[in-house]
Order: C-alpha cells, then structure tokens, then sequence
C-alpha cells in the first residue's frame, strides 16, 4: 500500500528511501500515542468550543481518534514509516477511518506544538509514577532503619574505620538524599506541566483559538506565554533529566556501598539469592549484579543527560527537527530510572543484616579514639592535648597489638592520670554511639525521633 503524505503538495519527486527511513521517528515516538490522541481529543473540543468545527465533526473526529487507541491497544494498527511519526500516522488512520473530516483535525494546530504537548503529558505521568517509586523506596529504607536503628557498624572517611555509628542513622542518610531528589522532581513538574499548543508552528494561529480552555481539558496548570519559546525549548526535558541523573548518582553510590558490604572482607550484608547471580566458573561466587548494574546504568542516565544539552545548545528559534532526537534519551532515562528504582525497593527488603559482623568490623580500628579524646577535654584537658594522649595511647595499642579498651586502667593511666573506671563506658561503641545524642546525631534514641519525623514528611509529600 503506498501512502500520501499530507506535505506532498509542493514536492515534484517522492523522498529518497533512505531518508523516509533516516528522517522518521515512529519507531520509537509510537510510544506518545495515548497522549499524542489525548491531546487531539482536546484540540477537537476546543475547536468545536469556538465553532472553527461544528460539534457534530468534532464528535465525528473524537470518535474516530477513540477507536484508533483501541486498535493501538489492542496491538493491531499499523504503523507506517512513509507516514514519518506517531502525529502523521494517527491524522492518517483517522482520515481513513471518518473520511474527508478527519482533514479538519489539524485546524489551528502543527505538528510542532503537537509534539511539545505530547511530550510535557507523556513526562508529567512518568515523573508521577518516578516520585512514587521514589516514596515507595523511601519507605523500605524507613523499615529497615526502624528495624537497625540501634545495630552498630563502623562509620567510615576515606573507607577508613573512623567512629562508631547505627545502622538506622546510615538508612536515614539515603533517605535524606532521596527526599531532595522527589523534591526535585516536583519542582521540575511546575515547568513541565505547561501547555505549548496553539503556538502552532511557530507564530501561533489566526484560529480564534480558546488555550485556556483546552489547558483545563488537559490539566495543564498554566499556557505557555510565548509561541516560539513553546515549540522549541526542552529545557524542562533537560531538567528533568538532570534531576534524574543525581537520583542514579545517589543510587549508584548506594550501590558502592551495597557491593562492598557483600564482599567477604566486610561481609556486613545478604542480598539474597534472588537478587544475586552466580558465576559460570567459580562455584562459590553470588554476585550483587543488581547493585553493579544500578552503579553501570547511572552511565547511561549522564549520557542521555549530556545529548540532551548539547541537542539544544545550537538551535535558532524556533523549532528545528533535531528536537526529534530528544525522545530516545527522555525515554530511556525514564526506563532506566524506574527499573532501578523499582529493584532497589525489593532488593532492600529482601536484604539480611549481619548485625554481628558489623559489630566486629566495628571494633576494629580504634573507632572510639575520639571518645577518649573527649573524655580527657571533659576533665579538663585540651582537646590538641588530649588528641596528642590518645594518639600515643593508640600507638601502643597498634604495636601490641590490642584494643584500647582491652588496656587495664593502670596501663591507660601511664598515658593520663586523669583516667579513671568510667573510661571503659566511653571507650565502648554503645557509649559512644549514646554520646552523639543530639539532633541529627546517630545516638538509638535520636535515630527513633529522625525515623518518627521522616514517618511524618513522607506521609506528608505532596505530589505537585
Ligand atoms: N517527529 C517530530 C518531532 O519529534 C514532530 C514534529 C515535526 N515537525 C516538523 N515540522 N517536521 O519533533
């Protein structure tokens, strides 16, 4: 079957064959359909609104556009390469359908707006659906943590023992970091949530178009104020993608931490085996493949994110057809991103603590020196002073080799006589994890009122 193209007015020779192929996007832009119908649905209202259409050829139009999403949904339309996009093929089938009125459906309307508005309602969905994976990770992380909130491990700077910290207070640390990225998101919903259309082509339309009113069908919260920044900018694409980078960024450091602690050396973690693979030579191996892979698509995310700046950083106003380029980068940002954020929620709870193990690694490595050190400046001492007494005392230690609380009182007071019983408290890790009992401290109990308040924000997240 040949098909028409509905540009073929001016041309004297059909496209090439290879540029039909190399210029069309339906392949991938097929995936906008719902929204692509959705917001022809609107258009059609709006023109019958303002009696550019009668309402009996909108209703015709909106009838045929219907049929057309249940044939799409049901796998059996037909998609077209000749026909270029997902817009062309749609406006095709729809003329084929109700005949000579569905020519009318592009009345005051391009291809251009067309595109931008389908994109904005293709991302305000997937940006609702990514915040509430967002908040579904977030409240896994949130029970775990109620369930460690007391477990010890060590806390590391420079992946060096440093001090003693709670396990529930490192869960909250990555809940913080993704309550600022579904904060992000919201914010760039404000700016995605705009419609472009009836900025036509470029210059807008001399239709008596009513925008306010197919925005409302549409619940888009405001009109677009400039018809060429309307068609041409992505910048809420950009944004939106770069929000979703620093969502990976923190997921992959996530994963760095997941991956070492499943490694024998730490072995603080079980991600069990539904979440790990094996090796095809090594018998023994289980591998965090689910975190690597996390770590490795966080990649791909930057990449799309750096295709997208540089597709706008060249373009005049208004449109150009590079913006065709910005869907493949857009979706698999999307895919991406929803994929480790839902395997990352399931991953977590399936998660086994080794709260023995932690402990131990905890004890190692001199992790309460700091407390010893504050314990001298609580009986007077200044705290260089103090530092330099601990730092002697761990020299010793080191060349023992034992712990510093495994030092009897008369050997500790050899390095301060100010030492007395009570330092073996201080120099335990409950007593130094106790001690950091402040706001946003890792002492057991501050941890509970962190995980009470977190409770309270997530129930209290508003999606914009
Ligand atoms: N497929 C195009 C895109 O994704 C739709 C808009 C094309 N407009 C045009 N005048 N060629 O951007």
């Amino acid at each position: 079957m040949t098909v028409e193209k509905p540009w073929t007015g001016r041309f004297n020779a059909p496209t090439d064959a290879f540029v039909e192929a190399f210029t069309a996007s339906v392949e991938f832009d097929q995936r906008l359909y719902h929204h692509d119908i959705t917001g022809s649905i609107a258009h059609a209202k709006m023109l019958a609104k303002t009696k550019v259409l009668t309402a009996t050829e909108a209703e015709t139009i909106i009838a045929g556009l219907q049929r057309i999403e249940q044939k799409i949904n049901r796998g059996e339309f037909v998609w077209s390469i000749a026909l270029e996009d997902v817009h062309m093929n749609i406006e095709a089938a729809l003329t084929a359908d109700i005949g000579a009125v569905g020519k009318k459906l592009h009345t005051g309307r391009s291809r251009n707006d067309q595109v931008a508005t389908d994109v904005r309602l293709y991302l305000r969905a997937e940006i609702i659906e990514i915040q509430q994976s967002l908040m579904c990770l977030m409240h896994t992380l949130l029970q775990v943590a109620e369930r460690e909130y007391d477990s010890i491990l060590p806390g590391f700077t420079h992946l060096q023992s440093a001090q003693p910290i709670t396990f529930g207070h490192h869960l909250l640390a990555w809940f913080e970091m993704l309550q600022r990225d579904w904060q992000r998101l919201n914010d760039a919903q404000k700016r995605v949530n705009v419609l472009p259309l009836g900025a036509a082509a470029l210059a807008g339309t001399s239709y008596p178009l009513d925008r306010h009113y197919t925005a409302e069908l549409l619940g888009f919260a405001a009109v677009a104020e400039n018809s060429l920044d309307a068609v041409s900018d992505r910048d809420f694409i950009i944004e939106f993608a770069s929000a979703a980078a620093l969502i990976m960024m923190h997921l992959s450091r996530f994963s760095e931490e997941l991956i070492l602690w499943s490694a024998a050396q730490f072995d603080f973690i079980d991600l069990g085996d539904a979440f790990c693979t094996g090796s095809s030579i090594m018998p023994q191996k289980k591998n965090p493949d689910v975190p690597e892979l996390v770590r490795g698509k966080t990649g791909r995310v930057y990449g799309h994110l750096f295709a997208l700046l540089t597709l706008m950083k060249a373009q005049p106003l208004a449109y150009n057809k590079d913006n065709q380029e910005d869907k493949e980068p857009l979706f698999d940002t999307v895919d991406t991103l929803k994929g480790a954020l839902k395997v990352y929620a399931d991953m977590l709870a399936a998660m086994t603590v080794k709260r023995d193990n932690m402990r131990n690694a905890a004890r190692q490595g001199f992790t309460t020196a700091t407390d010893l050190a504050d314990y001298l400046v609580r009986k007077g001492v200044a705290f260089r002073d103090a530092h330099e007494v601990v730092g002697k005392a761990v020299r010793h230690c080191i060349a023992q080799p034992c712990a510093l609380d495994a030092l009897a009182l008369t050997v500790l007071r050899q390095f301060s006589p100010l030492i007395d019983e009570d330092v073996y408290q201080v120099l335990s890790l409950e007593g130094s994890v106790a001690a950091r009992n402040h706001f946003g401290g890792t002492a057991p109990v501050q941890v509970k009122a962190a995980i009470a308040r977190a409770k309270t924000r997530l129930s209290a997240m508003k999606l914009k």
